[in-house]
């Protein structure tokens, strides 16, 4: 076996050999036993090494391994089916990907289709925004909002415009909710009408901010005033519920807390826990009616809907149904955040805690009262995260929310959705321990 210092892909801590997992902890080949507190990725919602899902594999695979994507089977039929209940009313055409890039880069194809099949080719610009992530490609780097990731490759993304998100720790219009104007929101106006409505073709972000801006809630007033803002200028909603999707904020799809029914959703990661890798985009029936009526056609990829992800995805949802996670992700996740709060509130690192469900971010400063980070070549988040491994807790880094060149730091708490008190318990206490290790250290 190689060793880790040989591999493509290096991370910033410790490289970690797992050979082993079970529920929301990892064993390493050294022995250890690590609380993957961020669910992977914040992928894992359903726990790993469920021997059920293995079944559901070997029978599957036995069976039929590869089906073309313009035929079906019945495996992909089922989880049509299932996932027709689970996405917001009239979303109910669905593609699948490999993944949540491809997910995304589906949804911004679709997007500029539609609005040519009507007649409109000129309407061909995204609109997104900044601190957030949907991808790795570059059609998802464009409307991507993390420049750290963005910036080798700036020379030959698309020219398409961004806008501040909603985050009150750190307004970008400096002002305080409520009484604010929501401005985060009017912006998405302001924006459009600076480049013509007749030039933009959707408005794609996470339903809550992500790993690029440490899992944060907007305020409640945002996506109503979003979504009638693109339905006034004919701009598509995309929702990117990668991160967000499958229970992972105490309700189905994040849209729910506002029921917003987007044109779009994209997901991936909690679709099928990460037993195989899967994503893809539910669209409102009658704008894919529309593009079929005028002829569009939506060229597939080699792995769409292929029989072993359907048959694992649709266990995945039947075991999130049947154990009741997204309710117990609800439950249980607000007592997580409540002991988040009460026992770091104190912590002199820690500036701000928000989130829900089994989502949540704990930013971290130099100064609680200014809100200032710490430089950026402190590495605080990688420190914290370095130190929570030490104490056995896998937590997820988020940098950079404070602003380019300022920095920000953040670790984000997304573990598994089966967790218990216990596990809570041991996540909060480990990682009040690791940030009184960092603080000693700096
Ligand atoms: C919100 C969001 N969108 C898209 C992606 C990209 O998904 P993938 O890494 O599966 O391509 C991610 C990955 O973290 C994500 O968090």
């Amino acid at each position: 076996m190689p060793e880790p210092s040989a591999m493509f892909i290096k991370g910033p801590f410790e490289p970690i050999a797992v050979e082993r997992a079970e529920g929301a902890w990892l064993y390493t080949r050294d022995g250890r036993r690590i609380l993957d507190a961020a669910a992977g990725a914040v992928v894992v919602n359903i726990g790993q090494g469920r021997e059920e899902l293995a079944h559901v594999a070997a029978a599957t695979t036995a069976k039929a391994n590869y089906v073309l994507p313009v035929w079906t089977h019945p495996e992909r039929e089922r989880l049509v089916a299932r996932l027709a209940r689970w996405t917001p009313p009239g979303l109910n055409r669905f593609f699948f990907t490999s993944g949540g890039s491809e997910a995304v880069e589906m949804a911004i194809k679709f997007a500029l289709m539609y609005h040519k099949v009507h007649g409109r080719p000129s309407k061909n610009k995204i609109v997104s925004r900044w601190l957030s992530y949907h991808g790795n490609t570059l059609a998802a780097l464009s409307v991507g909002g993390n420049r750290a990731r963005r910036a080798d490759y700036e020379h030959v993304l698309f020219d398409w415009p961004h806008i501040d998100p909603p985050f009150c720790y750190r307004c970008a219009w400096h002002k305080t909710y409520p009484g604010c104007g929501i401005d985060c929101a009017q912006a998405l106006e302001e924006t459009i009408l600076r480049h013509g409505p007749d030039s933009i073709a959707a408005f794609i972000a996470e339903p809550m901010m992500g790993a690029t801006g440490g899992a944060v809630p907007p305020v409640n007033e945002y996506w109503p005033t979003i979504a009638e803002i693109c339905r006034r200028y004919n701009v598509l909603l995309i929702c990117d519920e990668v991160m967000t999707g499958f229970g992972r904020t105490g309700k189905r799809f994040a849209v729910e807390h506002w029921n917003l029914k987007p044109d779009l959703i994209v997901a991936a990661k909690g679709l099928t826990s990460g037993y195989v890798p899967m994503g893809m985009v539910a669209v409102d029936e009658a704008l894919v009616e529309q593009c079929e009526q005028r002829g569009a056609d939506f060229m597939f990829f080699t792995y769409t809907a292929q029989p072993l992800a359907c048959a694992i995805a649709d266990k995945v949802l039947e075991i999130l149904e049947r154990e009741r996670l997204v309710e117990r992700a609800a439950e249980v996740g607000a007592r997580l955040g409540i002991q988040l709060k009460e026992e770091l509130s104190g912590d002199p690192l820690v500036g701000d805690i928000r989130g829900c469900g089994m989502f949540w971010g704990v930013e971290l400063v130099r100064d609680k009262a200014s809100r200032a980070p710490y430089p950026p070549d402190r590495r605080l988040t990688n420190r914290v995260v370095a130190a929570a491994l030490q104490h056995n807790l896998f937590v997820y880094p988020s940098i950079g929310m404070a602003g380019p060149g300022v920095g920000g730091d953040a670790v984000m708490i997304a573990p598994p959705l089966i967790v218990d008190a216990a596990e809570i318990d041991y996540i909060v206490n480990n990682l009040r321990n690791a940030l009184n290790d960092v603080l000693k250290s700096l």
